[in-house]
Protein backbone atom coordinates (compact mmCIF):
# COMPACT_ATOMS: atom_id res chain seq x y z
CA UNK A 1 0.00 0.00 0.00
CA UNK A 2 0.94 3.38 -0.99
CA UNK A 3 0.12 6.89 -0.73
CA UNK A 4 1.08 8.71 -3.68
CA UNK A 5 0.16 11.92 -5.29
CA UNK A 6 -0.68 10.91 -8.88
CA UNK A 7 -1.23 12.36 -12.67
CA UNK A 8 -4.46 12.29 -14.82
CA UNK A 9 -3.42 11.22 -17.85
CA UNK A 10 -7.27 11.15 -19.10
CA UNK A 11 -11.06 11.96 -17.35
CA UNK A 12 -13.58 11.13 -20.10
CA UNK A 13 -17.46 10.62 -20.00
CA UNK A 14 -17.90 6.80 -21.00
CA UNK A 15 -22.03 6.44 -20.76
CA UNK A 16 -24.75 8.88 -18.93
CA UNK A 17 -23.39 9.93 -15.74
CA UNK A 18 -20.49 6.67 -15.68
CA UNK A 19 -16.57 8.38 -16.36
CA UNK A 20 -13.38 6.60 -16.70
CA UNK A 21 -9.88 8.23 -15.25
CA UNK A 22 -6.70 6.48 -15.91
CA UNK A 23 -3.75 8.20 -14.11
CA UNK A 24 0.18 7.14 -14.24
CA UNK A 25 1.12 5.66 -10.79
CA UNK A 26 4.56 3.52 -11.63
CA UNK A 27 5.00 2.70 -7.96
CA UNK A 28 1.34 1.22 -7.33
CA UNK A 29 0.47 -0.44 -11.01
CA UNK A 30 2.89 -3.45 -10.63
CA UNK A 31 1.57 -4.12 -7.48
CA UNK A 32 -2.71 -4.00 -7.78
CA UNK A 33 -4.54 -7.24 -7.73
CA UNK A 34 -7.81 -8.15 -8.98
CA UNK A 35 -10.63 -6.81 -6.59
CA UNK A 36 -8.26 -4.52 -5.03
CA UNK A 37 -9.13 -0.71 -4.64
CA UNK A 38 -7.71 2.93 -4.63
CA UNK A 39 -8.68 5.41 -2.10
CA UNK A 40 -8.54 8.81 -3.48
CA UNK A 41 -8.33 12.11 -2.15
CA UNK A 42 -9.81 14.69 -4.78
CA UNK A 43 -8.23 17.38 -4.38
CA UNK A 44 -9.93 20.38 -5.50
CA UNK A 45 -12.83 19.59 -3.08
CA UNK A 46 -13.22 21.62 -0.30
CA UNK A 47 -13.58 19.22 2.66
CA UNK A 48 -10.60 17.17 0.63
CA UNK A 49 -9.83 15.27 3.67
CA UNK A 50 -12.44 12.50 3.05
CA UNK A 51 -11.16 9.91 0.25
CA UNK A 52 -13.61 8.23 -2.12
CA UNK A 53 -13.00 4.08 -2.75
CA UNK A 54 -13.21 2.85 -6.08
CA UNK A 55 -12.65 -0.77 -7.33
CA UNK A 56 -9.41 -0.59 -9.67
CA UNK A 57 -10.53 -1.12 -13.43
CA UNK A 58 -7.73 -1.83 -15.71
CA UNK A 59 -3.91 -1.92 -15.59
CA UNK A 60 -1.37 -1.04 -18.39
CA UNK A 61 2.23 -0.39 -17.89
CA UNK A 62 2.71 2.44 -15.23
CA UNK A 63 -1.03 3.09 -15.29
CA UNK A 64 -4.62 2.54 -13.62
CA UNK A 65 -7.83 3.31 -14.39
CA UNK A 66 -11.05 3.47 -12.01
CA UNK A 67 -14.23 3.11 -13.74
CA UNK A 68 -16.85 5.73 -12.12
CA UNK A 69 -20.16 7.19 -11.52
CA UNK A 70 -21.48 10.65 -10.10
CA UNK A 71 -23.36 9.94 -7.39
CA UNK A 72 -22.41 12.93 -5.45
CA UNK A 73 -20.05 16.39 -4.70
CA UNK A 74 -16.87 13.98 -4.31
CA UNK A 75 -17.61 12.38 -7.98
CA UNK A 76 -19.02 15.25 -9.05
CA UNK A 77 -16.39 16.84 -8.70
CA UNK A 78 -13.48 14.36 -9.55
CA UNK A 79 -15.45 14.16 -12.87
CA UNK A 80 -14.34 18.39 -13.32
CA UNK A 81 -10.76 17.01 -13.17
CA UNK A 82 -8.55 17.35 -16.24
CA UNK A 83 -5.96 15.88 -17.56
CA UNK A 84 -2.42 16.68 -16.03
CA UNK A 85 -4.17 17.69 -12.36
CA UNK A 86 -3.50 15.68 -9.89
CA UNK A 87 -4.66 13.56 -7.19
CA UNK A 88 -3.66 11.37 -3.66
CA UNK A 89 -4.23 7.88 -3.84
CA UNK A 90 -3.67 5.25 -1.47
CA UNK A 91 -3.46 2.23 -3.38
CA UNK A 92 -3.85 -1.32 -4.33
CA UNK A 93 -6.28 -1.23 -0.22
CA UNK A 94 -7.90 -4.24 0.29
CA UNK A 95 -8.19 -8.25 0.10
CA UNK A 96 -9.16 -8.81 -4.01
CA UNK A 97 -10.14 -11.93 -5.32
CA UNK A 98 -8.77 -14.96 -5.38
CA UNK A 99 -7.50 -15.43 -9.35
CA UNK A 100 -8.43 -19.24 -10.45
CA UNK A 101 -5.91 -21.78 -10.76
CA UNK A 102 -5.28 -23.24 -14.00
CA UNK A 103 -7.46 -26.26 -14.43
CA UNK A 104 -9.62 -24.98 -11.52
CA UNK A 105 -13.38 -24.15 -11.61
CA UNK A 106 -15.03 -22.03 -14.66
CA UNK A 107 -15.52 -18.57 -13.45
CA UNK A 108 -18.67 -16.92 -13.53
CA UNK A 109 -18.91 -13.35 -13.03
CA UNK A 110 -21.86 -11.30 -11.66
CA UNK A 111 -21.97 -7.70 -11.72
CA UNK A 112 -24.42 -4.87 -11.29
CA UNK A 113 -23.51 -1.28 -12.25
CA UNK A 114 -20.02 -0.17 -11.27
CA UNK A 115 -19.66 -3.49 -10.03
CA UNK A 116 -18.34 -4.24 -13.55
CA UNK A 117 -15.32 -2.11 -12.64
CA UNK A 118 -14.02 -4.86 -9.73
CA UNK A 119 -13.91 -7.56 -12.85
CA UNK A 120 -11.62 -6.37 -15.35
CA UNK A 121 -8.95 -7.53 -14.37
CA UNK A 122 -10.16 -10.77 -12.76
CA UNK A 123 -11.25 -12.06 -15.98
CA UNK A 124 -7.98 -10.83 -17.81
CA UNK A 125 -5.87 -12.86 -15.24
CA UNK A 126 -7.49 -16.03 -15.36
CA UNK A 127 -6.18 -18.60 -17.19
CA UNK A 128 -9.55 -19.84 -17.87
CA UNK A 129 -12.45 -18.01 -19.70
CA UNK A 130 -15.86 -18.22 -18.16
CA UNK A 131 -19.12 -16.31 -18.35
CA UNK A 132 -19.50 -12.79 -17.12
CA UNK A 133 -23.39 -11.76 -16.28
CA UNK A 134 -24.16 -8.07 -15.78
CA UNK A 135 -27.05 -6.26 -14.83
CA UNK A 136 -28.04 -2.99 -14.56
CA UNK A 137 -31.30 -0.45 -14.33
CA UNK A 138 -30.99 0.54 -18.10
CA UNK A 139 -28.87 -0.16 -20.78
CA UNK A 140 -26.22 3.22 -19.48
CA UNK A 141 -25.83 1.01 -16.25
CA UNK A 142 -24.13 -1.74 -18.59
CA UNK A 143 -20.86 -1.13 -18.64
CA UNK A 144 -17.59 -2.48 -20.44
CA UNK A 145 -19.56 -4.93 -22.68
CA UNK A 146 -17.05 -4.75 -25.04
CA UNK A 147 -13.93 -4.75 -23.29
CA UNK A 148 -15.21 -8.08 -21.58
CA UNK A 149 -15.80 -9.44 -25.21
CA UNK A 150 -12.43 -8.53 -26.63
CA UNK A 151 -11.22 -10.91 -23.61
CA UNK A 152 -12.67 -13.73 -25.16
CA UNK A 153 -15.68 -13.77 -22.17
CA UNK A 154 -19.16 -14.91 -22.66
CA UNK A 155 -21.31 -11.63 -21.94
CA UNK A 156 -24.75 -12.03 -20.85
CA UNK A 157 -26.49 -8.83 -20.19
CA UNK A 158 -30.03 -8.18 -18.43
CA UNK A 159 -31.55 -4.45 -17.74
CA UNK A 160 -34.40 -3.96 -15.43
CA UNK A 161 -36.06 -2.04 -18.13
CA UNK A 162 -35.46 -4.41 -20.73
CA UNK A 163 -33.48 -2.07 -22.95
CA UNK A 164 -30.37 -3.98 -23.61
CA UNK A 165 -30.59 -7.58 -23.37
CA UNK A 166 -32.98 -9.58 -21.32
CA UNK A 167 -35.53 -8.00 -19.48
CA UNK A 168 -35.27 -8.46 -15.46
CA UNK A 169 -32.30 -9.48 -13.20
CA UNK A 170 -28.66 -10.13 -13.45
CA UNK A 171 -29.91 -13.20 -11.28
CA UNK A 172 -32.12 -15.01 -13.28
CA UNK A 173 -29.64 -15.91 -16.40
CA UNK A 174 -27.01 -17.16 -13.68
CA UNK A 175 -30.22 -19.18 -11.76
CA UNK A 176 -30.58 -20.94 -15.20
CA UNK A 177 -26.65 -21.29 -15.77
CA UNK A 178 -26.49 -22.94 -12.23
CA UNK A 179 -29.42 -25.43 -13.08
CA UNK A 180 -27.61 -26.59 -16.29
CA UNK A 181 -25.92 -30.06 -15.62
CA UNK A 182 -22.80 -28.78 -15.68
CA UNK A 183 -20.03 -28.82 -12.64
CA UNK A 184 -16.98 -27.04 -11.31
CA UNK A 185 -18.20 -23.74 -11.62
CA UNK A 186 -17.07 -20.45 -8.73
CA UNK A 187 -19.25 -17.24 -8.78
CA UNK A 188 -17.45 -14.02 -8.13
CA UNK A 189 -19.51 -11.40 -7.56
CA UNK A 190 -19.57 -7.34 -6.96
CA UNK A 191 -22.40 -4.69 -7.21
CA UNK A 192 -25.18 -3.32 -4.89
CA UNK A 193 -25.93 -5.46 -1.63
CA UNK A 194 -29.21 -6.28 -2.83
CA UNK A 195 -27.40 -8.93 -5.40
CA UNK A 196 -25.27 -10.02 -3.23
CA UNK A 197 -27.07 -11.28 -0.44
CA UNK A 198 -28.77 -12.98 -3.72
CA UNK A 199 -25.87 -13.97 -5.10
CA UNK A 200 -24.70 -15.74 -1.89
CA UNK A 201 -27.67 -17.37 -1.25
CA UNK A 202 -28.11 -18.61 -5.10
CA UNK A 203 -24.48 -20.19 -4.19
CA UNK A 204 -25.62 -21.73 -1.17
CA UNK A 205 -28.28 -23.18 -2.50
CA UNK A 206 -26.60 -24.83 -5.49
CA UNK A 207 -23.57 -26.10 -3.40
CA UNK A 208 -21.49 -23.21 -5.52
CA UNK A 209 -18.71 -21.75 -4.18
CA UNK A 210 -19.05 -18.02 -4.25
CA UNK A 211 -16.15 -14.93 -3.33
CA UNK A 212 -18.42 -11.60 -3.08
CA UNK A 213 -17.20 -7.74 -3.28
CA UNK A 214 -18.87 -6.31 -0.35
CA UNK A 215 -20.15 -2.49 -0.94
CA UNK A 216 -20.03 -0.67 2.78
CA UNK A 217 -19.77 2.87 2.91
CA UNK A 218 -15.81 3.93 4.48
CA UNK A 219 -13.91 6.29 5.65
CA UNK A 220 -10.62 6.24 6.54
CA UNK A 221 -9.87 2.98 4.45
CA UNK A 222 -7.00 1.48 5.92
CA UNK A 223 -8.50 -0.30 9.29
CA UNK A 224 -8.54 2.33 11.71
CA UNK A 225 -12.12 3.74 11.94
CA UNK A 226 -14.47 0.64 11.84
CA UNK A 227 -16.62 2.14 9.73
CA UNK A 228 -16.68 -0.34 6.99
CA UNK A 229 -17.56 -3.19 9.20
CA UNK A 230 -19.78 -6.50 8.18
CA UNK A 231 -20.62 -9.43 10.46
CA UNK A 232 -18.60 -13.02 9.23
CA UNK A 233 -19.03 -16.04 10.57
CA UNK A 234 -16.59 -17.44 13.33
CA UNK A 235 -17.54 -21.11 14.59
CA UNK A 236 -20.76 -21.23 16.20
CA UNK A 237 -20.57 -17.09 16.57
CA UNK A 238 -19.97 -14.21 14.22
CA UNK A 239 -17.49 -11.18 14.65
CA UNK A 240 -16.96 -7.91 13.41
CA UNK A 241 -14.37 -7.73 9.91
CA UNK A 242 -12.86 -4.20 8.27
CA UNK A 243 -14.57 -4.67 4.46
CA UNK A 244 -11.84 -1.86 3.66
CA UNK A 245 -8.49 -4.35 5.17
CA UNK A 246 -9.98 -7.54 5.40
CA UNK A 247 -12.40 -7.49 2.43
CA UNK A 248 -14.04 -5.96 0.39
CA UNK A 249 -13.90 -9.90 -0.80
CA UNK A 250 -15.18 -12.68 1.31
CA UNK A 251 -16.51 -15.93 0.96
CA UNK A 252 -20.17 -16.05 0.34
CA UNK A 253 -20.66 -18.44 3.41
CA UNK A 254 -18.77 -16.67 6.41
CA UNK A 255 -21.25 -13.47 5.70
CA UNK A 256 -24.11 -12.37 8.15
CA UNK A 257 -26.44 -11.00 6.48
CA UNK A 258 -28.88 -8.20 7.99
CA UNK A 259 -32.07 -10.79 8.37
CA UNK A 260 -29.94 -13.99 9.80
CA UNK A 261 -28.08 -11.70 12.50
C1 LIG B 1 -14.64 -1.03 -2.08
C2 LIG B 1 -15.47 -0.02 -2.87
C3 LIG B 1 -15.30 0.06 -4.24
C4 LIG B 1 -16.04 1.01 -4.97
N1 LIG B 1 -15.83 1.06 -6.31
C5 LIG B 1 -16.51 1.95 -7.05
C6 LIG B 1 -16.29 2.03 -8.47
O1 LIG B 1 -15.50 1.27 -9.05
N2 LIG B 1 -17.01 2.97 -9.15
C7 LIG B 1 -17.92 3.81 -8.53
O2 LIG B 1 -18.53 4.63 -9.21
N3 LIG B 1 -18.11 3.75 -7.21
C8 LIG B 1 -17.45 2.86 -6.44
N4 LIG B 1 -17.68 2.80 -5.09
C9 LIG B 1 -18.64 3.73 -4.48
C10 LIG B 1 -17.99 5.11 -4.34
O3 LIG B 1 -16.97 5.04 -3.35
C11 LIG B 1 -19.04 6.15 -3.93
O4 LIG B 1 -19.99 6.27 -4.96
C12 LIG B 1 -18.38 7.49 -3.69
O5 LIG B 1 -17.58 7.45 -2.53
C13 LIG B 1 -19.44 8.58 -3.55
O6 LIG B 1 -18.76 9.80 -3.27
P1 LIG B 1 -19.50 11.19 -3.52
O7 LIG B 1 -18.78 12.23 -2.73
O8 LIG B 1 -19.69 11.44 -4.98
O9 LIG B 1 -20.94 10.91 -2.92
P2 LIG B 1 -21.47 11.37 -1.50
O10 LIG B 1 -21.88 12.81 -1.59
O11 LIG B 1 -20.53 10.95 -0.41
O12 LIG B 1 -22.73 10.42 -1.46
C14 LIG B 1 -23.71 10.47 -2.54
C15 LIG B 1 -24.53 9.21 -2.51
O13 LIG B 1 -23.72 8.06 -2.78
C16 LIG B 1 -23.92 7.11 -1.76
N5 LIG B 1 -22.69 6.34 -1.51
C17 LIG B 1 -21.55 6.78 -0.94
N6 LIG B 1 -20.67 5.75 -0.79
C18 LIG B 1 -21.30 4.65 -1.27
C19 LIG B 1 -20.96 3.27 -1.37
N7 LIG B 1 -19.81 2.77 -0.92
N8 LIG B 1 -21.86 2.44 -1.94
C20 LIG B 1 -23.05 2.90 -2.35
N9 LIG B 1 -23.44 4.16 -2.27
C21 LIG B 1 -22.58 5.03 -1.74
C22 LIG B 1 -24.33 7.92 -0.55
O14 LIG B 1 -25.07 7.13 0.36
C23 LIG B 1 -25.19 8.97 -1.15
O15 LIG B 1 -26.50 8.53 -1.39
C24 LIG B 1 -16.97 1.86 -4.33
C25 LIG B 1 -17.16 1.75 -2.95
C26 LIG B 1 -16.42 0.83 -2.22
C27 LIG B 1 -16.62 0.72 -0.74
S1 LIG C 1 -12.92 2.40 6.48
FE1 LIG C 1 -11.94 2.80 8.38
S2 LIG C 1 -11.72 0.80 9.22
FE2 LIG C 1 -12.49 0.43 7.24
Amino acid sequence: MLEQIVQIVSNERSTDSYYRLVVRAPQIAPRIQPGQFAHVRILPMKDALLRRPFSIFQVEGDTFSILYKTVGKGTVALARMQSGEELSVIAPLGHGFTVPQPGAETPLLVAGGYGMAAMYLLARRSPQKGIVFVGGRRRVDILCEREFQDLGWEVRVTTEDGSHGEKGLVTQPLLAELKSAQRGRKLFACGPTPMLQAVGKIAGEHDVPAELSMDEHMCCGVGVCLTCVIRVRSGDTWEYRRTCTEGPVFDARDVVWEEAR
